[in-house]
């Protein structure tokens, strides 16, 4: 299998910082009313949910990062089994390099891993104009996915040295394959967030979940800014490295569009706090990527370590917020700082 930038990619999100520097996901503006006397027993909570008919142990998705080349199927395989074991849902990385290299498929194919989890494929919104529906509804099918995410990524398509930032016409093309497409189809950012403008673009579409991808965490113009080799393309990304809307604002201005469509909050997740103020601030899945890379080219262990460690964390909020469920966390109001 062909080293592609997608191993790049890989390498400068572990060996740089590529998260936002001068912006937070802003969940540090919330809080969940702390209960000292909860009537309930942290043994009994109940975390599951239904997710496009699809029961998840817990409201957590890991969100796309890879695939490709021998380093991603790894990765894939090893984030596919920890989400397996812990009832997770799961999102593969782009899958546009399977249109030139079909070899690479199986870098993609994780169903025996992860036979019940609920799997997302992945492509770019231009994707769909590039290489028409046909070839693209196959990504899914070939993998036996539930699921395509489409990512809308402009900042980062026009910060790639060979990046495709053509997207005049693209609605009626997504309006058509959401049609017309027999599976669910998940619109995603990658780190700049969404907003309210953006949604209202996307109302009419029929689309059956949001990942808003918001700013906090891992900034795709940081990870271009590095990989960029000459000095004058740095000087021209630099204004833009904090570019973006933070993963809370961006939850809200989407929810205030789509008040009934499954909201993935994600961008900036780090620990299981922020997974309960996301969805008590109206998500119903939580997303995270960068977290899960280094464990995930370890092992599958090294995976659920760190999963188990976000869930707890969840459980512990929910815990002492007086809640026993999704359902009752979904309800509780958050308190505003300052
Ligand atoms: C190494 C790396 C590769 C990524 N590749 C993809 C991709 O192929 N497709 C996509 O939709 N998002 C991709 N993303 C974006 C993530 O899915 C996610 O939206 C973003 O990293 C924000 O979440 P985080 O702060 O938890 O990392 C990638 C992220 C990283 C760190």
């Amino acid at each position: 299998m062909q080293k592609t930038r997608k191993d790049e990619y890989i390498r400068i999100a572990l060996e740089e910082t590529v998260e936002y520097t001068e912006k937070t996901n802003g969940f540090e503006r919330y809080e969940l009313e702390y209960l000292a006397f909860p009537d309930i027993d942290f043994d009994k909570l109940d975390t599951k949910v239904m997710f496009a008919g699809k029961e998840l142990k817990i409201p957590f998705m890991i969100t796309a990062l890879t695939g490709g080349t021998e380093k991603g199927e790894k990765i894939n395989k090893n984030l596919a089994k920890a989400c397996e074991r812990l009832g997770i849902a799961m999102g593969l990385g782009s899958q546009r390099i399977v249109f030139d290299h079909p070899e690479t498929l199986r870098s993609f194919y994780v169903r025996h891993e992860a036979p019940h989890v609920f799997l997302f494929g992945n492509l770019g919104i231009h994707h769909l104009k590039e290489f028409g529906p046909e070839k693209c509804k196959k990504v899914v099918s070939d993998i036996e996915a539930d699921g395509l995410a489409i990512y809308l990524n402009p900042i980062h398509e026009v910060s790639q040295e060979k990046g495709n930032p053509e997207y005049s016409g693209l609605k009626n093309i997504l309006e058509e394959f959401c049609n017309e497409v027999p599976f669910p189809v998940i619109i995603k950012e990658t780190g700049n967030g969404l907003s309210e403008k953006t949604a209202i673009k996307l109302k009419d579409i029929k689309i059956s979940a949001i990942d808003i991808a918001g700013a906090g965490g891992t900034s795709c113009v940081i990870m271009e800014y590095y990989l960029a080799k000459c000095s004058s393309r740095k000087k021209i990304l630099k204004p833009f490295l904090n570019q973006g809307i933070p993963a809370a604002e961006s939850l809200l201005a989407v929810r205030k569009v789509f008040p009934h469509i499954p909201l993935i909050a994600s961008g900036g997740i780090r620990s299981g706090l922020d997974c309960a103020k996301a969805i008590a601030l109206g998500a119903d899945l939580v997303g995270m990527a960068l977290p899960l890379l280094k464990p995930a080219l370890i092992s599958s262990e090294h995976v659920e370590e760190k999963l188990i460690e976000i869930i707890e964390q969840f459980k512990i909020a929910m815990f002492t917020a007086g809640v026993k469920n999704i359902e009752e966390l979904r309800k509780i109001p958050l308190q505003k700082r300052g």
